[in-house]
């Protein structure tokens, strides 16, 4: 195991009826801007709990931040926030709403001249608004981590930033208020999930045994639930609430402590969004099936690990790893989710356009391994069309 330092200091209130808690934790004397997305927290009654929760308070409202939140949004946000004099950020909503707000916060805090800088060139921030989130779907973890992905739909870029002034104050985890997802979100929500576990986990060997298991955990839970998740005519409790526990802890730092991370899924599938619009979970879905197979052979340790302990295939067989490979891609297929770029009409000419994208960038590596490179990022897109 390598050293490591491991840091998260976000409150948890997780359970049925945990938003009516908020007011506790929010400073009295501040002016509250509120987040949201297009308009689903009002039709699902979390607004209105919100809302109730917050008697007393001043509050001023940002509505309309998009999925794939839009650098070009959030910068009206910043100026509405200035303008308002706002001391505290509330949002309300799923990964989008929440990095969204992550970068207004730092943003209104940026020294700089170009708050974009904060993503294109990793400019320190020094300072960020206070942030506390009501999460409505779980996928990203970025209710419990320091991370935001911020799109300038200008130029077609999508990137990520991190800093430690952003993690929330506390995160509210109300299973139920994801009643109201659509099975679509949800299987994202899931893919995304499993694929976080993945570039975490589908590295290499190095006798991480508690993030080992962690991990198996979590890939398993989500294997058990994920169907139920999918065609449950009526919601289960604590079905929802496992779902969203593991999304949680597929991304808070904890089963990243002292391994090696890879994270190209996650780079390619980016560029999958920026150009063609493709949903989060998708993107990765299509991926990573691809990216197995082109690492199989410097990962093949990992990757037997993970075919016997997740999969229960015995890895002495010829073809484990290829087994492996294929179980991964059928369980995005049983939830729904379709994994050839040609299902969602991508072809040549996009994947001619990342892989220039990454050339321009002067990236030889995508992720933390360098076998998944610019010189191999065409095969493996093309594999999957
Ligand atoms: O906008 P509204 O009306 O709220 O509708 C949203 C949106 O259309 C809807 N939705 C959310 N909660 C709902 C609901 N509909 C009904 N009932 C509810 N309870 O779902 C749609 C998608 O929402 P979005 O926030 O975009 O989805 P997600 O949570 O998957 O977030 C995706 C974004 O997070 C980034 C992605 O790149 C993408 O930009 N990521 C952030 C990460 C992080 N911060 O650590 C890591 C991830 O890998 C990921 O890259
Ligand atoms: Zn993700």
């Amino acid at each position: 195991m390598e050293n490591f330092n491991y840091y998260n200091p976000v409150k948890i209130l997780f359970g049925k009826g945990k938003i009516a808690e908020i007011g506790k934790w929010i400073p009295r004397g501040m002016k509250i801007m509120m987040t949201y997305g297009g308009g689903s927290i009002k039709k699902n009654g979390v607004y209105a709990q919100v809302m109730d929760a917050l008697q007393g308070f001043d509050i001023v409202e940002f509505p309309g931040i998009e999925p794939n939140p839009h650098y070009e949004t959030l910068m009206r946000a910043v100026e509405l926030a200035k303008r308002e004099n706002v001391g505290f950020l509330l949002p309300v909503g799923g990964g989008s709403v929440i990095d969204g707000t992550k970068f207004i916060a730092a943003a209104i805090c940026f020294e700089g001249n170009e708050p974009w800088d904060i993503v294109a060139k990793g400019a320190k921030i020094n300072a960020a608004l206070p942030i506390g989130t009501v999460l409505t779907l779980p996928a990203t973890g970025s209710e419990m981590n320091c991370g935001g992905v911020i799109t300038r739909e200008s130029t077609k870029e999508k990137l990520a930033f991190r800093s430690q002034h952003v993690f929330p104050k506390f995160s509210v985890l109300d299973p139920t208020v994801t009643y109201s997802l659509p099975t679509r979100q949800v299987a994202n929500g899931i893919v995304d999930t499993f694929v976080h576990v993945m570039e975490q986990y589908y590295t290499f060997t190095e006798h991480a045994e508690i993030q080992d298991r962690f991990s198996e955990s979590i890939l398993k839970t989500l294997i058990e639930i994920g169907p139920r998740l999918i065609q449950d005519e009526t919601p289960n409790y604590d079905d929802r609430a496992n779902f969203m526990w593991a999304a949680t802890m597929g991304l808070n730092g904890l089963i990243a402590c002292g391994v090696t991370e890879d994270w190209s899924t996650h780079h390619i599938g980016h560029e999958l969004t920026a150009f063609n619009g493709l949903d989060h979970g998708i993107t990765l879905a299509i991926v990573l099936p691809g990216v197995m197979s082109a690492t199989k052979m410097k990962r093949r340790e990992k990757l037997l690990q993970y075919a016997s302990r997740v999969w229960n295939i015995d890895p002495t067989q010829p073809d484990a790893c290829d087994q492996a490979i294929a179980r991964t891609e059928q369980f995005f297929n049983e939830l729904g989710v379709k994994t050839r770029l040609s299902d969602y009409g991508v072809g040549i000419d996009t994947i001619d356009r990342i892989e220039k994208r990454f050339r321009d960038r002067g990236m030889f590596a995508l992720g933390g391994i360098d076998d998944v490179n610019v010189d191999n990022v065409r095969a493996i897109l093309t594999s999957r069309l």
